[in-house]
């Protein structure tokens, strides 16, 4: 009986060495942790207390620059390369990035009527603050949720997990340590166990001593809980 000779499948399910890199998961998951900590602690604000409103105005801003800071970093070392690979496959989130930024300047007005608002006025402003972030999470939810389900499958397809990596690695040396101090405090609580260790090993490997110090010293230890710590120190120790 002759070999029979099968059609060759189609591109599309034909298996290939495809990359696995998740460049966005560890970030997605810390941002996902700061915005509903976030929008969790503006509902519970008193803001007829002015340091209370004060400290909220204060870290509303800061989380609003975070964000601003990573869609940039995006832009810059993801989209662009991207878009020279397949011309249409950032529009939507191209479009997203560009609707956070309307939503921020909507917010830095709420934050800086807050600001003056005599205390009577303070509690309906709170309300109004306290609402518009919750669409803005809502919004950045649904954008990462199209970004790791629908970017990164093609961005898998159309590079190598080196070229991944190197995108990645690209985001992390343009952020300043500081920068780098605040993301992790999101970050290490928002992601499991394994993934913890491991992203710790990593850079205890490849970064400078003294940076791998600052992250343990000032990000792990003060947001990590005692039992998560000592999880943390034995997998190091492995
Ligand atoms: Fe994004």
């Amino acid at each position: 009986m002759p070999d029979v000779i099968l059609p060759a499948a189609p591109a599309d399910v034909r298996p290939a060495a495809r990359a696995t890199h998740d460049l966005y998961g560890p970030v997605h998951k810390g941002i996902r942790f700061a915005l509903t900590q976030l929008l969790v602690r503006l509902g519970s604000t008193d803001f007829a207390d002015a340091e209370a409103a004060a400290l909220m105005v204060i870290a509303v801003r800061a989380q609003l620059a975070l964000s601003a800071s990573h869609m940039a970093h995006e832009e810059a070392h993801i989209h662009i390369p991207l878009r020279a690979r397949s011309a249409a496959a950032c529009v939507m989130v191209d479009y997203q990035h560009d609707h956070h930024r309307q939503r921020f300047v909507e917010l830095e007005a709420l934050l800086a009527r807050m600001e003056t608002a005599p205390a009577a006025a303070r509690p309906a402003l709170g309300r109004d603050l306290y609402l518009a972030f919750s669409l803005f999470v809502s919004e950045d939810l649904q954008h990462m949720h199209e970004e790791e389900t629908v970017t990164l499958p093609l961005l898998q397809r159309l590079f190598t997990d080196a070229e991944l990596m190197a995108m990645e690695q690209a985001i992390v040396s343009a952020i300043p340590g500081p920068e780098m101090i605040t993301w992790m405090r999101v970050m290490l609580p928002a992601m499991s166990r394994p993934e913890r260790g491991l992203m710790l090993a990593h850079m205890r490997a490849d970064a400078p001593e003294a940076a791998y110090e600052a992250v343990l010293l000032h990000a792990a230890r003060p947001t990590l809980t005692d039992a998560d710590w000592s999880d943390l120190m034995d997998r190091l120790a492995a």
